[in-house]
Order: C-alpha cells, then structure tokens, then sequence
C-alpha cells in the first residue's frame, strides 16, 4: 500500500499542471502508464488557443467557441475558461515553456508572440512553439517537476480501477479512496490510497482503427469513472481530425490545421477545391464540417483520400513554420514544399468524458477529472481547434485550487483490500485479446465513424455487448497484462460512444446520423448522460 495526499493518474498537462499547483500543500504521486513524457499532449502540434493580441477579445474567442460547438457549449463554463486562459499562458511562460516569438518588439523591447490560425477561428490566437508545441509543454513541465520537491513519478505504472467507499460496500456519500495499479515492470498489482484521486487519463483515439492519438489513448479514465459510479457525458462527440497523413507505413501522424491556417487547400485527387462549395470558411471551416466534406469525396470518388495543398507558399517559410511536418513527411518521400500531401480524416478528440464542473469536480466526492478525460462543457457538440490544451490548464489549475478548501477524507484505509486477480496464464489466449482489440477498432471505424445510421449504431451496441460479457466473464481468469486492462477499457468507452450516440434523435456537431439529418431544439441544450447503477 503507497499512501499520498494526491494521486495524480497521468502525466500529460492536465496531470502536471495539477501537481505543480498541489506540491507545496502535500505528497504527490503522478500514476503514468509508460515514460513520463507519453501523451496526446506531447505530440499536440497547432498550439493553445488563448486571447492575447489587441486585435482579439475574450468575447471573439466566446463566440468561435460556441459557434463550433453547435450550441451545446455551457457558456459560463466558456467564458470561466477563455478569460482566465492568458493569466495560464504567462505562467506557463514564467515555468519555461518557449513559444515562437515574430520578429516584431513590443512596447517593452521584447519579441511578440506568434499566432497562428486554425480552424473556426475568426483571429489569428493560436500560441505555438513551431509545429511541436506538445514537445515542448511535455519538456517545460517535467522540467519544472523535476525541481519541485514532494512529487514522486510512477511510470510503466497503468491504472485498473478506481477504489471507492461504495465498491468496498460502505453506504453515504460515495468518496474515492485511490486506485489500484498495475506496475508493468513489477508485475503486481500496488494499491494507492489518497484523500484526493485525478483523473488526468487524456482520451480514447484508439478505440478507432485509425486515430491521430498515440497507443495511450484508450479511455481508461472515463472507463474505470464510469465503473466506480460518475456520471459519463456526450460520448457520441468523437472529434475527427480532418488531416491525418494518408501512408501505407505512416502510423497516426497528424497534418496540422495550422497548415490550413497558413493558406494550405484541400483539394481532390484531379486538384478540384472541394470547400469552397461547402463553408464560407472553405478548408478553414470548423473541423466536423471539413472532415464530413472529405469523407462524402472520398465516398463519391472512391479515393482513397485526399489532399492537402501548400506548395504555393516559399519552401523557406513551410520549412521554418513546420519543420516537424516537413521533415516527417519527407522521410515517407513527399517533400510537402514541392507537392500535395494525401490526407484523410482519423479520430482526434473524445468531447465528452467524465461529468465535472469547470473546477473538475466529479459526483464521486474525492475524485477529480482534467483534461481531455473531462467533460465540462466547453466543447459541446465539436471542439474548437487548440482550446484542449487551454482547457487543460485552465482546470487543472482551478481543481488544484478547488481542493485547498475541501474537507479531507478520514477514512481508515486499513479498511482497503488487497487487489485480487486470477492465476490462468495461457499464451494462446494472447492472440485472442489481441483479436478482439482488432475486432473492436474496426467496428467502431466502420458503424460509428463520421456518418452515422441507427442499423449500424444497434449492429455495433449488440456486438460490443458479446465482446464485453466474453472479456467479463472468460479474461478475468486470467493475470492482470496492460493489453488486456486496456482492451477492458476500449471495449466499455467503445459502448458508452455506441450508447450515447443512439440516446440522441439528431445530427449535431460531431453526431451526424442520416436518420435524424437535422438539428433537434429540444435536445439544444441537453447532455447524453450515461451512469452505471452500483
Ligand atoms: P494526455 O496528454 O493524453 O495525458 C494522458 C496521460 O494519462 C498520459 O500520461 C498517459 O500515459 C496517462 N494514462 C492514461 N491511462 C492511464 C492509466 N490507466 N494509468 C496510468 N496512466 C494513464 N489540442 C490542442 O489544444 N492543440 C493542439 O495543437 C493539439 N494537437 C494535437 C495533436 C495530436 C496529434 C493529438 C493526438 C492531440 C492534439 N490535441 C491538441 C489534443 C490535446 O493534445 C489533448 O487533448 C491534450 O493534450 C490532453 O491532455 P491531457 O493531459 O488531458 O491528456
Ligand atoms: C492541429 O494541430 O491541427 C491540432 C489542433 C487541435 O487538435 O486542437
């Protein structure tokens, strides 16, 4: 038994964020499934959307925001998060971070900011470190970790589930006491007890065949919430990143937006402009809309994707602008200064996520959640490009703050049992674990991807409810592995998405459903919230 005044689950900017806040009040451990520096955050590319040019106004970025979110936004949680985002942004700076500076000097000498456009967006708000700006949050917070005393990092450590007074068959109010966790290297199971639990856990690209998201992201934080009892919210918003670089041997490499927001097309495979027909944005139009576009091409052509065009611009600014993009995309033999480069649409965002309010509250007392894992409702029906990392800081800041003046729990965490697992060990299960992994990407790409039907929403419910009962019933014989926890969680995330979706009788935002084309009012304002009965 590990005991702390917080357990952090992940290690991303949500999860560093808080613990940087947290440190001087207690002990911290930060809970992370493989290296420290393994997140969606680290190869976030674009930037932090936040208001800090004249030019801008919080009420600009307000209404970008509610605008993409097709109006299921909470606007008090939107404007909480908008104006507080360049007090953040300056500490993030006063911690280390290095934005990309213009060649312009401000009033006091110093270099200006350089910001960057993305989709959505009607002002250039986009603070950037290159098209690595992940990189270099991941680099400036571990950095400021390492000097921070009372903050203990547990890596190759994957979380299995959350351990909460009503599970241990206490009654009142349900309170979160730790988690137990898989120590990879170990093999054992360790058992983490702390008055106060975040979920900093990021998102759940790979519950799709095809994602932007690195091998992390597979929702364990909203799946193991959602076992302890917490109200799960709007699933069905699984944002798509429209580019994803399209290449037999390129696995999850993102094509920024910024590239767009510098000029970049999207164009057929015969060179036609497809966008202009579509937004008045053209390829600068919120992502749902722009990924919808490419996904009817690619259906009415039969290509296999389309492409992105920036060759008109000097090769010396694409290569100073997005070294990354270019460098990478050079090693698959596409030199994007000289030509297109082909691109298709793969899930990027989970919207929804564990209910909180903007200060990460959950209705699990104890328990927080920040970051991608939450839902606070600033993303309603689709994200904004670059207001996730704003998010993220944001709210971790204030849950850090939020728990300075709660009440501790005084539960006697003698009381905690130790995790029990099963012995079977049989090397010939492995290929079936890793063929329902396979099994649940596929169907989740192809019943309950960009466009939706209710046949094939019901086709994929009933056979994700097979899948869970044989996980359930047959693998918890079985020692704990890390693939086999994660496809547990994929396989529940995968039905909450599934079940979600199927709760709302309209298209909205990300939910695109041809059975209900349009927007419904009566569901303008309301969640699809999920909650297992204990
Ligand atoms: P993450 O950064 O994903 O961190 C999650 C952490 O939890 C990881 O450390 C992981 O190992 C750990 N973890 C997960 N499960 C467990 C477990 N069971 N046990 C222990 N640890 C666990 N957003 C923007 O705003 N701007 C951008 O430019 C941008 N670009 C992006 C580009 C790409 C390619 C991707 C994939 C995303 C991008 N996003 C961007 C989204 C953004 O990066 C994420 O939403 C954000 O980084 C999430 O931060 P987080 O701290 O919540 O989670
Ligand atoms: C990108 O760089 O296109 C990603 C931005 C985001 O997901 O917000």
């Amino acid at each position: 038994m590990k005991q702390f005044d917080y357990l952090i689950l992940g290690s991303g900017i949500a999860g560093l964020t808080f613990a940087l806040q947290v440190a001087p009040r207690g002990r911290v451990a930060i809970v992370t499934k493989k290296d420290r520096a393994e997140s969606n955050t680290n190869y976030a590319q674009g930037g932090i959307a936040a208001v800090t040019s004249k030019e801008d106004s919080f009420e600009l970025h307000v209404r970008d925001t509610l605008e993409a979110g097709a109006g299921l936004c909470k606007e008090s949680v939107v404007r909480t998060i908008v104006e507080e985002g360049p007090a953040r942004i300056a500490e993030l700076i006063e911690l280390g971070m290095r934005f990309s500076e213009t060649e312009q000097r401000s009033e006091d000498g110093s270099r200006e900011l350089d910001l960057g456009r993305e989709g959505g967006h009607s002002k250039r708000r986009i603070l950037h470190a290159k098209d690595v700006t992940g990189r270099e949050i991941e680099r400036a917070l571990l950095a400021a970790v390492s000097r921070t005393p009372n903050i203990e990092i547990f890596e190759n450590h994957v979380a299995i589930d959350l351990i909460t007074s009503q599970k241990l068959g206490y009654v009142g109010e349900n309170r979160c006491l730790g988690a137990y966790v898989f120590d990879k290297k170990g093999n054992r199971v360790v058992t983490f007890s702390a008055p106060i639990t975040v979920l900093a856990t990021g998102g759940c690209g790979k519950v799709y065949l095809y994602t932007t998201n690195p091998d992390i992201a597979t929702g364990d934080g909203v799946a193991m919430a959602y076992r302890a009892g917490a109200s799960i919210a709007n699933m069905e918003f699984v944002q798509f990143h429209p580019t994803c670089l399209y290449h037999p041997k390129a696995k999850s490499f993102l094509i920024s937006e910024a590239v767009r927001g510098e000029g970049g097309t999207l164009k057929t495979l015969d060179g036609k402009e497809f966008m202009d027909a579509v937004h008045p944005m053209k390829s600068l139009a919120p992502r749902d809309i722009v990924a919808r576009a490419i996904d009817s091409e690619m259906k009415k052509t039969g290509a296999d994707c389309v492409q992105l065009d920036i060759t008109h611009k000097p090769a010396k600014f694409i290569i100073e602008r997005f070294p990354n993009i270019y460098q990478t995309c050079l090693r698959y033999g596409i030199d994007i200064t000289k030509e297109p480069i082909p691109v298709v649409p793969a899930a990027h965002y989970q919207c929804g996520g564990v209910v909180t309010n903007v200060d990460g509250g959950t209705d699990i007392a104890g328990l927080f959640a920040v970051g991608e894992a939450a839902c606070t409702g600033l993303h309603g029906a689709n994200r904004l490009a670059s207001n996730s990392l704003l998010e993220a800081l944001v709210c971790a800041h204030r849950a850090a703050e939020k728990t300075f003046n709660i009440q501790h729990s005084t539960f006697n965490i003698q009381q905690i049992p130790v995790w029990q697992s099963g012995n079977a060990t049989n090397a010939d299960e492995l290929v079936v674990v890793a063929h329902n992994w396979d099994e649940i990407r596929r169907l989740m790409w192809d019943y309950v991807g960009i466009v939706r039907t209710n046949k094939r929403l019901q086709r994929a419910q009933s056979r994700l409810a097979n899948l869970q009962q044989e996980i359930q019933e047959y693998y918890w014989n079985f020692i704990v592995t890390a693939d086999l926890l994660e496809l547990r969680n994929i396989a529940t995330v995968a039905e909450l998405i599934v079940r979600c979706a199927l709760m709302r009788p309209e298209s909205r935002g990300l939910n695109y459903n041809l059975d209900f084309p349009d927007s419904n009012p009566d569901w303008a304002q309301r969640d699809s919230v999920v909650r297992k009965t204990i």
